[in-house]
């Protein structure tokens, strides 16, 4: 994992931010018109503890972003900065550097993850109220929609039409589960999940069908989460997942971004479940392959998937909120509750 970016807080005041990738169980695939990231799907999603951003951010003389240890151009960013100060009423500018422990942009949701980072280390650096979980969330969003996913741990749902996500269960609610990280393809992925989703609603005749049969899904994913019931919630999320890009499918032009490595997975997992294995995929806008599972299974389908990998699968439980890591306090304005060693957000 590359080092944590660090500062002293004392004489830079800069606070320091972690949060993990949301994992769509049920896709969020559809904005609705308006531009700034209201969902035309619910989506249901889980965090995943295993991987993680950690953003640093300090008041600075004026805006700027670094991920990875590359400057990023202002274009997407800076009209969330601008946010920020309208949401906290600041004129603060910010400096922040950001790293990822896992590859950005690759289908592995660094989005949902950055842009929630992103929004708890500005509100804090800008003395804003870090404990009002629902209106982090609401910021994130715009910076990336499942972004507002990341903001909580645990099980989370983001309605169709809603600004805000919200906490379904939290990260101690299915300590048997499981998610591997199957990363079969590096490098970047060919178009952004924003432009993708675009394109699909504007080009595919298979885009409305998506939207009708959404709520259906969701609503059978939830019931299945309630139940810790793997075998539903694993069939519906492979329902979702391929609804989605039989959309993508349907796009003009066709985006597809499966690897030949994706599909050699999904035919081990296949061959897994017929054995009686737990092991259940998804995928995003990328060609990663995300596999529920159980404790118990999860070796078992982490040595099964890994001659097709890129790097190493990796094993995950649930994660947790985004938080603030300590050595990086807020500042004064702040009044974030800060019991043990990290803030975490309190659930409303
Ligand atoms: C396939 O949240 O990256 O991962 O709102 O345009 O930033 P923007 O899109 P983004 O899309 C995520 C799409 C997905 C499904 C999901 O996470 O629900």
């Amino acid at each position: 994992m590359p080092s944590v970016p660090t500062a002293d807080p004392d004489s830079t005041g800069a606070v320091h931010a972690r949060a993990h990738p949301s994992l769509a169980l049920v896709k969020y695939w559809g904005k609705r018109p308006g531009g700034t990231n209201i969902p035309a799907t619910s989506s249901l999603a889980v965090t995943l503890d295993a991987l993680s951003t950690d953003t640093v951010c300090r008041p600075a003389d004026e805006d700027s972003l670094e991920i990875d240890g590359r400057p990023q151009p202002p274009g997407r960013i800076a009209p969330f900065f601008d946010r920020v100060r309208e949401t906290v009423r600041c004129d603060t500018r910010f400096a922040v550097s950001s790293r990822n422990s896992f590859p950005t942009a690759a289908g592995l949701a660094s989005s949902a993850s950055g842009f929630a980072a992103l929004a708890l280390a500005t509100v804090a650096a800008a003395g804003g109220d870090t404990t009002d979980r629902h209106a982090l969330s609401a910021l994130a969003r715009q910076g990336s929609g499942s972004a507002s996913r990341s903001v909580f741990g645990g099980f989370t749902a983001w309605d169709a039409g809603a600004t805000a996500a919200r906490q379904l269960h939290d990260e101690r609610w299915w300590p048997e589960l499981r998610i591997v990280v199957a990363p079969v393809h590096g490098g970047p992925k060919p178009v952004s999940s924003r432009d993708a989703m675009n394109l699909t609603r504007d080009s595919s005749p298979f885009y409305d069908a998506w939207v009708a049969d959404a709520p259906a899904l969701f609503q059978r994913a939830e019931a299945a989460l309630d139940a810790r019931d793997l075998e539903r919630l694993g069939t519906v999320m492979r329902e979702s997942t391929m609804r989605m890009f039989a959309t993508m499918l349907g796009a003009a032009p066709p985006i597809l971004y499966w690897r030949p490595q994706t599909i050699e997975v999904l035919q081990r997992l296949a061959e897994l479940r017929r054995r009686g294995t737990a092991a259940w995929e998804t995928m995003d806008a990328g060609p990663q392959v995300k596999i529920l599972t159980t404790a118990d299974d999860a070796d078992a389908v982490a040595r099964e998937v890994s001659p097709w990998c890129a790097t190493s699968p990796v094993i995950s439980t649930v994660g947790g909120d985004a938080c603030l890591v300590p050595g990086h306090e807020p500042r004064e304005r702040d009044t974030g509750k800060r019991a043990g060693g990290s803030d975490r957000m309190n659930h409303t």
